[in-house]
């Protein structure tokens, strides 16, 4: 993209935005507010942008997700719900991120700055942030028109107006791991894979039995994404990482239980697969605000969510685009119906969605839901096994811009 024509005909100064977070949230909104004529400087604490070879995690962004759930009866496989026609596609985060990232002006980022705090004066740019230069500790001010805050599920300016909510605790946590077979492709694993899910690269696999799922998938560059939930109590984790340590006997014993339950080839996956770690899954209750004066969040930081639905990356992308729109449409002087209309827009969307994906996966995981007994999925029905589908997520395939 080419951002050099679109300096304004008029004299008037650009307005800014300090966007706080440069992850896939942060990035799109950079695109989004530069092409509604803003300024824009995003503050990253990452010391550098991530490199763009595809190393990283997988990530399933679905926009058009196709999925299929199957149980696991006596090791043979009976599908219980399934998507069509449409195209499951997945990627890798730092190559969604490159993409995004390389094609903005290099010099928007202060990248090993982590923000601090912030303050609204009545100056003529209202909005004051402090962050710290990781490199010399040494603490700056950056201001701005407008405060987006794409710093990620925990945060620290959501705390700033929500100091009591808190995350919360799905009731399961996720055995996660990635597979490379390059190089192992002719394996025995393998061609067992390709047979046992023939339509794997093209859909997910979601397997199920009592009180337990896995979701399984191809990404890029030749690696399987595979998950396991299982219901446990909240475990302790340190600082703000929702990903556990694991020792060898945990992942021994987690081979094991997997015997019991899960298709070979699966459990051969498992097996294979070097360093899984656990992950603790958390979502947040909808919030009531997202906007203030001239803060606004975007991405998870405005709605925590569980991945059941794979919408976190869409809602990021999505919360940026609508708030590029509101703010051409209403101009730098009506910030606050700008912002009012971002939230009127993109609120009732993201909670919708977050709470959807929370009673998929406690479905899933065959844990309580107040209106409903608990899924099982040998003795589900249709009507049960219809909010399975992807295309059962609310505003799934109508999601309104402007
Ligand atoms: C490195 C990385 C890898 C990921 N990999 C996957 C994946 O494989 N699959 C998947 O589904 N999702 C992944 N995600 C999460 C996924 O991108 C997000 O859940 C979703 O897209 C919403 O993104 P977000 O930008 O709102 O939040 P996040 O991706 O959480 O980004 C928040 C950003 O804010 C920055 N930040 C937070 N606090 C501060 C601070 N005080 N000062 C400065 N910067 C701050 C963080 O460093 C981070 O870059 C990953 C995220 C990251 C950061
Ligand atoms: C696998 O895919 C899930 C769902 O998209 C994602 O959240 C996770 O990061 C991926 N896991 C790994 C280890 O890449
Ligand atoms: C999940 O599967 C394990 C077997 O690996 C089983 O012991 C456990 O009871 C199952 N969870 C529930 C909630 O049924
Ligand atoms: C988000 O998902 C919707 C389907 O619900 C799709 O129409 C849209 O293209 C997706 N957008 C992005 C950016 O992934």
């Amino acid at each position: 993209m080419n951002y050099s024509n679109d300096l304004s005909h008029q004299n008037k100064p650009k307005p800014k935005a300090v966007i706080v977070g440069g992850s896939i949230a942060g990035v799109s909104c950079a695109h989004a507010l530069i092409l509604a004529g803003w300024d824009v400087v995003v503050i990253e604490k990452s010391c550098r942008p991530p490199k763009g070879n595809p190393t990283g995690a997988g990530l399933a962004f679905d926009p058009l997700s196709q999925s299929s759930s199957a149980i696991n009866d006596e090791k043979s496989r009976k599908i219980l719900a399934r998507d069509e026609n449409f195209n499951h596609r997945a990627a890798h985060w730092s190559s969604l991120h490159h993409h995004l990232f390389s094609a903005l002006p290099p010099e928007i980022f202060l990248w090993g700055h982590l923000f601090l705090s912030f303050s609204i004066s009545k100056d003529k740019r209202p909005v004051k942030i402090r962050a710290q230069v990781l490199d010399t500790e040494e603490t700056v001010e950056v201001d701005g028109d407008l405060l987006v805050a794409a710093d990620g599920c925990n945060s620290l300016i959501r705390k700033n107006y929500f100091p009591d909510v808190k995350l919360r605790y799905s009731g399961y946590c996720g055995w996660r791991g990635v597979l490379d077979y390059s190089g192992i492709e002719d394996s025995k694993t393998i061609k067992n894979v390709r047979e046992a899910y023939p339509e794997l690269g093209k859909c997910l696999y979601i397997d199920l039995t009592p009180g337990n799922h896995t979701v399984f998938f191809e990404i890029p560059n030749k690696r399987l994404n595979w998950t396991w939930c299982l219901n446990q109590p909240e475990p302790h984790l340190k600082g703000n990482s929702v990903t556990m340590k694991v020792s060898d006997e945990m992942i021994q014993k987690m081979y094991q239980d997997a015997e019991k339950i899960w298709h070979p080839t699966l459990v051969q996956v498992m097996r294979e697969t070097r360093e899984p770690f656990v992950n603790a899954i958390y979502d947040c209750d909808p919030l009531e605000r997202i906007v203030w004066d001239n803060v606004v969040l975007i991405g998870d930081a405005a709605h925590p969510t569980t991945p059941h639905s794979s919408r976190s990356t869409n809602m990021s992308i999505l919360d940026a685009a609508v708030l590029g729109q509101c703010l051409e449409k209403w101009g730098s002087e009506n910030l606050m119906a700008a912002l009012e209309e971002y939230q009127s827009i993109r609120l009732p969307i993201a909670s919708k969605q977050v709470l959807h994906a929370r009673r998929v996966g406690r479905i899933k995981q065959g844990l309580e839901l107040p209106d409903c007994k608990s899924f099982n999925p040998n003795t589900a029905n249709w009507e049960e096994c219809k909010t399975l589908l992807q295309r059962a997520v609310p505003f799934f395939g109508h999601n309104p811009l402007l």
